[in-house]
């Protein structure tokens, strides 16, 4: 059993780097094959053990609700029409009654910000924040892998992966103590170093598991780099005061927050998939 049962996914940004579709369609609600971005961060969470949802949403942001909601015509239609596999499709993945809690940022101020927007409904017990735009595939879930890591440390673990050297100023960097295994002890973290300023290649990639205090610190609502409320910083002011590490993670990660990171992350769903693995060879070399 997992000691962690609650994730929050902060779903509130802008999504202004996939625009024009994110004018109207929520980022998260963009599919990868044929599932909402989102819905893979859900059953993630859930395959790690997670027993409560809690979604940092905004404005614009309602039809998510409704994705995770029944949707009576459409079942009572599929059921008419015995389409019974697509049925039971849609009830494998929907939340139990009541697992899933809604709550709003009323400004985009940032991650932390969005974060500390679940304070109440997370309470004084470690939670795991799932950046939903980072899809990870693998055969372990990367959310499962992290709470192992901090039934084994007591602290603040974050996902990382290690990155090309030319790539450490897209991503906050660790500075690594001791490494054991897949275990990176964090001595400080670094906000998108220059390749020759960066203290290593391990990345930060958006699955965490904190403990509570970091809402102490969120609390204070400074302003870091853009002028948000970043989460980076109040991490930050955490090391040393408990354990804190990073964990490379087994599967692979694509960023659905970026044009091309999104495409990549539909060929590798695909690529994954019986129904379409050959067809999506023939579609690629006929256009590649
Ligand atoms: P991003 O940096 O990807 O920002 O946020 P964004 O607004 O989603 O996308 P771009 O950069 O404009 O294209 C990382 C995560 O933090 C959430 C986002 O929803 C995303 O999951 N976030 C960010 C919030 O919930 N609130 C914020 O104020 C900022």
């Amino acid at each position: 059993m997992s000691s962690v049962k609650k994730a929050v996914f902060p779903v509130a940004g802008l999504g202004t780097r996939m625009l024009p579709a994110t004018k109207v369609l929520p980022k998260e609600m963009l599919p990868v094959v044929d599932k909402p971005i989102l819905q893979y961060a859900l059953e993630e969470a859930k395959a790690a053990g997670i027993e409560e949802f809690v979604f940092v949403t905004g404005r614009g942001k309602s039809i998510l609700e409704d994705h995770f909601d029944r949707a009576y015509e459409l079942f009572d239609t599929l059921e008419r029409k015995q389409k019974t596999e697509a049925l039971a499709e849609l009830e494998s993945w929907l939340p139990t009654a009541g697992t899933v809690v809604y709550t709003r940022q009323q400004q985009p101020l940032g991650l932390g910000h969005a974060v500390w927007c679940a304070r109440h409904l997370i309470g004084n017990e470690p939670f795991v924040v799932s950046l939903v735009d980072d899809l990870i595939l693998g055969d372990v879930p990367c959310t499962g892998e992290l709470i192992q890591a901090h039934e084994q440390t007591g602290g603040n673990v974050v996902a990382t992966m290690e990155v090309p050297l030319e790539h450490t100023s897209r991503y906050g960097i660790l500075d690594p103590g001791k490494v054991e295994g897949r275990l990176v002890e964090a001595k400080a973290m670094v906000e998108k170093p220059e390749p020759e300023a960066a203290p290593s290649r391990y990345a930060v990639i958006g699955r965490y598991v904190l403990l509570p205090e970091i809402f102490d610190h969120l609390e204070r609502q400074e302003r870091g780099a853009g002028g948000e409320i970043q989460l980076t910083d109040a991490m930050a002011r955490m090391l040393g005061a408990h354990p804190f590490h990073g964990y490379v993670f087994s599967g692979e990660r694509h960023d659905c927050g970026d044009k091309l990171g999104y495409l990549e992350a539909i060929v590798a769903a695909a690529s994954r998939r019986a129904d379409l693995k050959a067809g999506l060879g023939d579609v690629l070399r006929r256009y590649v």
